[in-house]
C-alpha cells in the first residue's frame, strides 16, 4: 500500500495577469490532500464524494489519471481512498493536490518511472482535459512546492512568516472570472492591459523582496496587489470584508488569492502573529485557517 501527499497553493502575486504571459509568484502551502492505493481486483475509489469505480462525474481528476496510467502500465484494478484538508473549489489548488498525489501513488505503486517534471505534465494535462481549459500553476506548484515565479519555473525562497487564508465560503468559477477579465480587457485595452503589466511587475519586484525575507516590503506590495485586482473587477463584498479585517488586526499584507469573485483571500502575518487575524476573519463571517508555506511538494508518505 502506498501514500502520497500534494499540498494546496496560494497566489502571493499575479493571478489573472499570469493568463497574458505575465509573472506570478505562488507558494506551496501546508495543506495536503492524502492518496493512498493499493492493488485490487478492480478500480474503486473512496472521498468525501462517495465510492465509485471509473467515474467521470463524481472523480473525474483521479479517473483520468488511471486512465493516463494504464497507457503507460497495464494496471487490472486499484482502491484508492482520497484525504484532503484544501476546501475544494476554493482557489487553493485541491484539483491539482488530488491529481499529483493520485500520480505519485499510482507511479510508486506500479513502478512507472515517472520524474518529477513527468508528474507535473501529466498532472496538467488531466485538469486541461477535466477544466476545459487550466493553467500549469497549481500543478506544476503542487508537484514542486516551495515558492514558484511562473512562467520562469524559478524557485524563490521559502516565505516564513505566518499565512492565514480567509475562506469567503462563497463559490467562485474560475473560467467565468477569467472571461469577465478578458472581456473587461477587449473593451478598455488602454486602461486594462497597463493594469495586468503593473501586476506582472509586481512580481518582479516582489522576488526580491521575497529573497531578502522583507515581509513587510511584501505585505505592502500584496496590498497595493489586492486594490489591482479589485479594479480589474475580481473582487468581491465579502472578500474586501476579510481583506480589510485582517488588515486593521495587523496583517502585513492580505489579498484576494486566485480567481476572485468568491473564494479565499490571503494574509501574511509575523511568524510569532497571534490568532488576531484569524479572529477577525472569523469575526467577519470566513472560514480562517492558520498555515505556512512548505518547500514539500508531492511526498511519499509511506509504502508498506
Ligand atoms: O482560483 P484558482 O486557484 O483556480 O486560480 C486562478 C488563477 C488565474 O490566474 C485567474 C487563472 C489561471 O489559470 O492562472
Amino acid at each position: 500500500m502506498v501514500t502520497c501527499s500534494a499540498p494546496g497553493k496560494i497566489y502571493v502575486f499575479g493571478e489573472h495577469a499570469v493568463v497574458y504571459g505575465e509573472s506570478a509568484i505562488c507558494c506551496a502551502i501546508d495543506i495536503r490532500t492524502r492518496v493512498n492505493a493499493e492493488p485490487s481486483e478492480s478500480v474503486e475509489i473512496e472521498s468525501v464524494l462517495g465510492k465509485t469505480g471509473i467515474d467521470y462525474d463524481i472523480h473525474p481528476y483521479v479517473s483520468n489519471v488511471i486512465e493516463r496510467i494504464r497507457e503507460i502500465v497495464p494496471i487490472k484494478g486499484v482502491s484508492i481512498k482520497i484525504d484532503s484538508d484544501l476546501p475544494v473549489g476554493s482557489g487553493l489548488g485541491s484539483s491539482a493536490a488530488v491529481t499529483i498525489a493520485t500520480i505519485q501513488t499510482l507511479n510508486y505503486l506500479f513502478g512507472c518511472k515517472l520524474s518529477l517534471e513527468d508528474i507535473a505534465n501529466l498532472g496538467y494535462e488531466v485538469e486541461r482535459k477535466v477544466q476545459g481549459a487550466a493553467s500549469p500553476t497549481d500543478t506544476y506548484v503542487s508537484t514542486v512546492g516551495g515558492v514558484v515565479m511562473i512562467p520562469e519555473r524559478r524557485k524563490l525562497k521559502l516565505i516564513e512568516c505566518g499565512i492565514v487564508i480567509g475562506d469567503t465560503k462563497t463559490f467562485s468559477s474560475t473560467k467565468k472570472l477569467v472571461a469577465n477579465v478578458a472581456e473587461l480587457r477587449e473593451s478598455y485595452p488602454e486602461i486594462i492591459i497597463p493594469l495586468l503589466s503593473t501586476i506582472g511587475e509586481m512580481s518582479h519586484i516582489g522576488e526580491e523582496m521575497v529573497n531578502k525575507r522583507d515581509y513587510t516590503l511584501v505585505g505592502n506590495l500584496m496590498n497595493v496587489n489586492h486594490g489591482l485586482l479589485d479594479a480589474i473587477g475580481v473582487g468581491s463584498p465579502e472578500l474586501s470584508l476579510l481583506v480589510y479585517a485582517a488588515r486593521k488586526k495587523g496583517a502585513l499584507g492580505a489579498k484576494i488569492t486566485g480567481a476572485g469573485g468568491g473564494g479565499c483571500m490571503v494574509a501574511l502575518i509575523d511568524v510569532d502573529g497571534n490568532r488576531g487575524v484569524a479572529d477577525a476573519i472569523i469575526d467577519s463571517g470566513g472560514n480562517a485557517i492558520i498555515t505556512k508555506a512548505t518547500e514539500h511538494g508531492v511526498i511519499l508518505e509511506s509504502d508498506i
